[in-house]
């Protein structure tokens, strides 16, 4: 790389330069001519031994002109001691036109850069000089801008490696804040899941009718949902609407909700009916939950436009409505005739399909119906029975889901009772006894 030249001579103090000859008169001449150089500061010495002290107090010397023939050292000795001590100098031999061995020397021992033959021409020594100046200049100046650049690229590496050690501080930072958030909104989903259940478990603490009536219509939903690939949000929706579809009905005289929808009439249906709009009301202040809230309000419609409260009519009824309202009545008949079996059920609503309820979903009801109520498996030779908690043995499969009295999921049906169910059982009387009987496969 060749800097240019004004940049060299901004940058440039005027450079040493050593003259070695015995004779002082020869030194002196050589002075004179160089006196005007501004860019030479001109050193001299009259012996090798006193030029290698002044290298040595002056390493900064960049052109050596060196005598040859001189008493103790020659020039070509003094010039190659003078190179180890100062290896970026340029080193120039004074020397007679026969001393052909001497040049040879200089220039392999010495390193030497030009010889000069002596009597020399004063432009050309001047001129020779120059150009040893301005090369050994531009050389210094090269490794200062090389050292430079060096420095400039360590800073840049350096830099850079600060640069990424932040970024991935942050990027650390930034997950932890997203996995803070993802807990607090975990937390946030599960204290709304858990806020539904409770509202739903209130009706159900309310009325042993309808224990787990709400969380297995839930289930129907969830089930049917799947199968009829409904997006998420709606299945979100559905669920909550289904947990809280009767909680309206907290509010319904005792003999009302004793009796089952179908033997209503006249003035009971419709105010057993109420619940619809009432369990809507009641949740309709909680932003999260108003859609639910207006699933809930029409799941007594009827497809054909007969039912509560708005006579709505076919594809009017909100989707989630018209499966809720299977939904509740396959689960209503099934608690009530479950020795009939969920064929039975089934056969019941039939009836009602293009009246009362939705033809076209009805396929995808059937199935999940039919998964949620299968029979339970391995019950080879087991019976169904019906026990009180604390007569419930090992081997026994839960034919209904076992819940606490607040309606608290404790054991799903189909679970085998084994050591864990039955200290669990035994836990749960403790605090909240059971007191009606279960409904078991057993094998007496
Ligand atoms: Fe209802
Ligand atoms: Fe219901």
């Amino acid at each position: 790389m060749n800097a240019p030249e004004s940049e060299i001579s901004t940058s440039a103090a005027p450079l040493p330069i050593l003259l070695v000859d015995d004779e002082r008169n020869v030194l002196a001449s050589l002075r004179r001519l160089l006196i005007e150089e501004e860019s030479m500061e001109i050193l001299v010495a009259d012996s090798g031994k006193e030029g290698l002290r002044i290298l040595d107090e002056r390493p900064e010397v960049g052109v050596i002109v060196s005598d040859q023939r001189m008493p103790e050292m020659s020039g070509v000795e003094f010039l190659s001691k003078a190179r180890q001590q100062v290896p970026d100098t340029l080193r120039i031999l004074l020397t007679g036109y026969a001393d052909l061995e001497a040049t040879v020397d200089a220039i392999n021992r010495g390193g030497a850069y030009r010889y000069i033959a002596k009597p020399w021409d004063d432009h050309e020594l001047v001129t020779t000089l120059r150009e040893a100046v301005a090369h050994v200049s531009l050389q210094r100046e090269n490794l200062r801008l090389q050292a430079l650049v060096n420095r400039k690229n360590e800073e840049l590496r350096q830099w850079n490696t600060r640069l990424k050690s932040r970024v991935l501080e942050q990027t650390a930072e930034i997950r932890k804040k997203n996995e803070e958030l993802r807990k607090t909104n975990r937390r946030l989903k599960s204290n709304y899941r858990d806020t539904i259940a409770v509202l739903s478990g209130l009706l159900e603490i309310r009325s042993a009718h309808l224990r787990n009536h709400a969380r297995r219509v839930a289930s129907l939903c969830m089930r049917t949902a799947e199968i009829m690939e409904l997006p998420e949000p709606e299945r979100e929706d559905l669920q909550v609407a289904a947990l809280l579809h009767d909680v309206g009905a907290i509010g319904t005289p005792d003999p009302l909700i004793r009796r089952q929808l179908e033997e209503l009439g006249g003035e009971d249906l419709h105010n057993y009916l109420q619940h619809a709009i009432r369990g809507q009301t009641a949740i309709d202040t909680i932003e999260d939950l108003r859609t639910a809230g207006i699933l809930i309000r029409h799941h007594h419609e009827h497809y054909d436009g007969g039912g509560y409260p708005d006579g709505l009519r076919g594809a009017d009824i909100p989707l989630g409505s018209r499966i809720i309202a299977m939904a509740d009545f396959i689960e209503r008949h099934q608690s009530r005739f479950s020795r009939q079996g969920i064929d039975f059920v089934l056969e019941l609503l039939q009836e009602q399909l293009g009246t009362r309820f939705d033809t076209s979903i009805y396929p995808f009801v059937e199935q999940s119906a039919r998964d949620e109520y299968a029979p339970v498996v391995n019950s080879d030779g087991l019976k169904p029975r019906s026990l009180l908690p604390s007569r419930l043995r090992m081997g026994m499969i839960l034919d209904e889901d076992l819940a606490s009295n607040t309606g608290l999921l404790l054991l799903a049906r189909g679970t085998v009772i084994d050591e864990t169910a039955i200290a669990a059982i035994h836990r749960l009387n403790e605090i909240d006894p059971l007191r009606r009987e279960i409904s078991v496969l057993a094998s007496e």
